[in-house]
């Protein structure tokens, strides 16, 4: 039997010493200026009932929720979530009570991590604000953003951003141009990872196209953009949503919020759940939303009575690290730091210094770069850092560089939490299954048959997906490198691979049985770095793509 490390907390964290002193000062700032602010603190057990936690349709649990039996074999869920049990409370005990409940918690929640290496149990401070007039939300959601604001500059002082969207936006927008279900939701996802390249081939009307780039700071020349949003719609409907992001946006600058204000019409994510405004919270260090918020009227009707509710919660672990640095001095000054990149190495490090040449920026240090991994480039204005393709998508996830170049082979396989903001239109390839030359352009006879094939891979995600697209029964086999010897040494029956010229296939005797999807390299961007850099990065966006 394997011995345990008892050192290692794999997913889950101590708090030791002055950890632990910091941990709890963060919570008690968020939890006083709660309670200063007139909510009230609410504590649900660690375990409920599972179907408290699936009731709701338009939050699927998947496979994140950890859930057991109990002693009389009813199946229980740890809390994966805070918002659920509290609007079980607000349903079904406060009926008594009079409305509206303003609701604090400050409790861990626990989910096996789906993205990224976020943990498995994670502090969460939040509020909610439940059961005021439905034909009346701004008062309310201007409530909760100003005290999601206040918990933001408690922590941070005025370096941070919130970003106000809308939950309806995406599905008026779909209903407006009579889009299908499934095309709806194809478009919708590349919005969310502002994929503009893949939009931008899409035949689809003009307004979603725009959709993605419709994000900016609160000040009247960029908010003057949604009026053209509105214009090229043409809708009233739509037209009352932009109008209520804007008025929201006036009366939080009114209360002092304007430079950490700003508007994405492309935030997309949750739109079941989201009945009225989103909303993100994001600071210079943290590489993703450490504050998520916004309006969820449909939630306490799964518990038997509709209530009026918006709400939004940080998460501790996230922001902990920052605010240690910060505390001992040690974080770096985000506004003097020039923008990253991280270059895939190789072949794309070669056609990325000929654009960037190309367009005026003198690369000389990169060409003759010995066995520096760092570069400083256009007078210190930006940086590059040389790494593996693998690693691009680790190291703008991760917030540590701003933006990457990688193929968009790589984005397939390992990226998800990062946005896609151009084509270069370099790099081009496909990735291809390939194997014994009889299969050729004939995939239903490879995959015929009763035995399962073999398909040795680098590309373990992309293979698995193909398959079972295909529904074909597969055993991949993940292989580093020189992929094509796997079904020449008859270790597999054919590979998923990138083919470029097909040379390496023609001199190895195989053959493309079937394209997957065409490959070119992409510029990717860390999340919270379009926010809080937004117009440093566009204007080098447009520098380095002039031609
Ligand atoms: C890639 C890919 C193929 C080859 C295809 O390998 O895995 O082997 O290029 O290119 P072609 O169609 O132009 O022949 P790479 O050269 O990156 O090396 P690797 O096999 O070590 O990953």
């Amino acid at each position: 039997m394997k011995s345990i490390d008892y050192g290692r907390t794999d997913g889950r964290r101590d708090y030791i010493f002055g950890d632990a002193e910091l941990r709890r000062e963060i919570c008690e700032k968020l939890i006083s200026l709660m309670k200063k602010s007139g909510y009230k603190e609410t504590v649900t057990p660690t375990a409920e009932y599972y179907d408290v936690f699936s009731a709701d349709p338009t939050r699927p649990m998947g496979n994140s929720v950890y859930k057991f039996t109990d002693e009389q074999n009813r199946l229980m869920a740890l809390r994966c979530d805070c918002t659920v049990p509290i609007a079980r409370i607000a349903a079904t005990k406060l009926t008594d009570t009079p409305l509206p409940y303003r609701l604090f918690y400050c409790q861990n929640v626990f989910s096996a991590p789906t993205l990224g290496n976020r943990l498995t149990e994670e502090t969460q401070c939040g509020a909610e604000l439940i059961g005021t007039d439905p034909q009346n939300s701004m008062d309310a959601d201007t409530e909760i953003l100003e005290l999601a604001a206040q918990s933001m500059k408690a922590l941070f002082g005025l370096d941070f951003s919130i970003e106000i969207g809308h939950g309806k936006l995406f599905t008026a927008l779909a209903d407006l141009y009579g889009i299908d279900g499934g095309t709806a939701e194809t478009i919708r996802k590349l919005i969310e990872a502002k994929n503009f390249a893949s939009i931008e081939s899409m035949n689809i009307p003009k307004p979603f196209k725009m959709l993605p780039k419709m994000f900016g700071n609160a000040t009247d020349e960029d908010l003057s953009v949604l009026d053209s949003f509105v214009e090229e719609t043409g809708s009233e409907k739509i037209k009352e949503i932009i109008e209520y992001i804007k008025s929201i946006i006036i009366k939080l600058k009114e209360k002092g919020y304007g430079n950490c204000l700003s508007f994405d019409l492309g935030l997309v994510g949750r739109l079941d759940y989201y009945t009225g405004i989103i909303f993100g919270g994001f600071v210079k260090g943290v590489g993703h939303s450490v504050l998520l918020g916004g309006r969820y009227d449909n939630l306490t009707a799964n518990f038997g009575r509709a209530l009026a509710s918006t709400g939004f919660s940080i998460t501790v672990d996230d922001i902990f690290d920052l605010l240690k640095d910060r505390k001992n001095g040690k974080a770096p000054e985000e506004t003097l730091r020039p923008i990253s990149i991280a270059l895939t190495k190789g072949r794309l490090e070669k056609k990325t210094i000929e654009l960037f040449e190309k367009n005026g920026i003198d690369c000389s240090s990169l060409i003759n770069k010995g066995r520096k991994l760092v570069f400083p480039l256009d007078n210190g204005r930006f940086e590059v850092m040389l790494v593996k393709s693998r690693d691009v998508i680790t190291y703008v996830e991760r917030g540590v560089c701003d933006l990457g170049i990688v193929g968009s082979d790589t984005i397939a396989e390992y990226g998800s939490s990062v946005y896609e903001l151009a084509d270069l239109g370099f790099g081009k390839c496909r990735m291809a299954l390939a194997g014994n030359a009889k299969y050729k352009n004939d995939p239903e006879a490879f995959f015929g048959g009763y035995s399962k094939k073999v398909i040795a891979t680098k590309f373990v995600n992309i293979t698995k997906r193909y398959a079972a697209a295909r529904k074909a029964d597969v055993e991949t086999v993940s292989i580093e490198g020189s992929v094509e010897l796997a079904p020449i040494l008859g270790l597999a029956d054919g590979i998923v691979d990138i083919v470029e010229t097909g040379d390496t296939l023609r001199e190895n005797g195989l053959e493309i049985i079937e394209e997957l999807f065409p490959i070119s390299a992409r510029i990717v961007a860390n999340i919270a770095a379009t926010k809080l850099r937004k117009k440093e990065i566009d204007c080098i966006l447009s520098d380095v793509m002039k031609v």
